[in-house]
């Protein structure tokens, strides 16, 4: 957890920073000196790790809202701006896996809609409410999490998660051919089955690059 990069003077906005891996982004950018806005749907997860970021003494706030509801991203994206005056760096982490296993015909009509709504629609959201003022401040970095699954197949999540991370990779292509021209790069991470914390390339380094897809899962899918 050594900080790598030097964040400082950026803001960041990580969704699903509760838990899991967007808690460690969050914890990661904190302690290279990033500023950090959290989301979360999860109110006492948000909590804690806001607690245990302080002692990187950056600034904070946290935002206990459900990703997959546009108006309240829009307020939530609206008071982080007026916090901060900027967003530089966007990681659009938060995701569910649904009931799982389950096979295709079993996916109940609600079980679709809340993994598409989350995962797909939750990252959607957050690109439009913070399109426009990265445009107006020619800068800006978005991360979206994908996975193997979006890739290939799961074996482990049903095709309503595959179809919503597959949904992440045209996202990303598509928000990155719209965004290159204002010095926004847009790139996804794939992740295999990970239980170990990680972060990848949200940094100054990372400026040729937009639209691509970053497979991490040990070489167990090879495209
Ligand atoms: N862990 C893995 O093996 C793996 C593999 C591939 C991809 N991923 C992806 O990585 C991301 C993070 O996964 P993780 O393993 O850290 O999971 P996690 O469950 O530990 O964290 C996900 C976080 O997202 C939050 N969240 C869920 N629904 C939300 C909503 N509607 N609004 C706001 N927040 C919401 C949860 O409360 C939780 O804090 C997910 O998008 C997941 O699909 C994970």
């Amino acid at each position: 957890m050594g900080a790598t990069y030097d964040f400082t003077g950026r803001v960041a906005l990580i969704t699903g920073a509760g838990s899991g891996m967007g808690e460690e982004y969050a914890k990661k950018l904190a302690s290279s000196g990033c500023d950090i806005v959290m989301v979360d749907i999860e109110p006492n997860n948000l909590l804690r790790v806001h607690d245990e970021i302080k002692r990187f003494e950056r600034k904070m706030i946290s935002f206990h809202i459900d990703v997959s509801n546009y108006k309240d991203v829009y307020e939530a994206v609206k008071k982080a701006l007026h916090t901060f005056n900027k967003i530089d760096i966007l990681i659009n982490n938060a995701g569910i896996t649904g009931t799982v296993p389950v096979l295709t015909e079993n996916i109940e009509d609600e079980e679709w809609d809340r993994l598409i709504n989350t995962n797909l629609k939750g990252a959607f959201n957050f690109s439009k409410a913070v399109i426009k003022p990265m445009k107006e401040r020619k800068y800006g970095k978005i991360v979206n999490v994908s996975s193997s699954a979006g890739r290939s197949v799961s074996e482990n999540c049903g095709s309503h998660y595959a179809a919503s991370k597959a949904g992440i990779l045209g996202l990303t292509r598509q928000t990155a051919f719209e965004l290159a021209p204002y010095n926004i790069n847009v790139n996804a991470i794939c992740p295999g089955i990970i239980d170990t914390p990680m972060l990848r390339a949200v940094s100054e380094e990372s400026s040729f690059i937009t639209g691509a897809s970053f497979d991490l899962n040990g070489g167990s899918l090879i495209i």
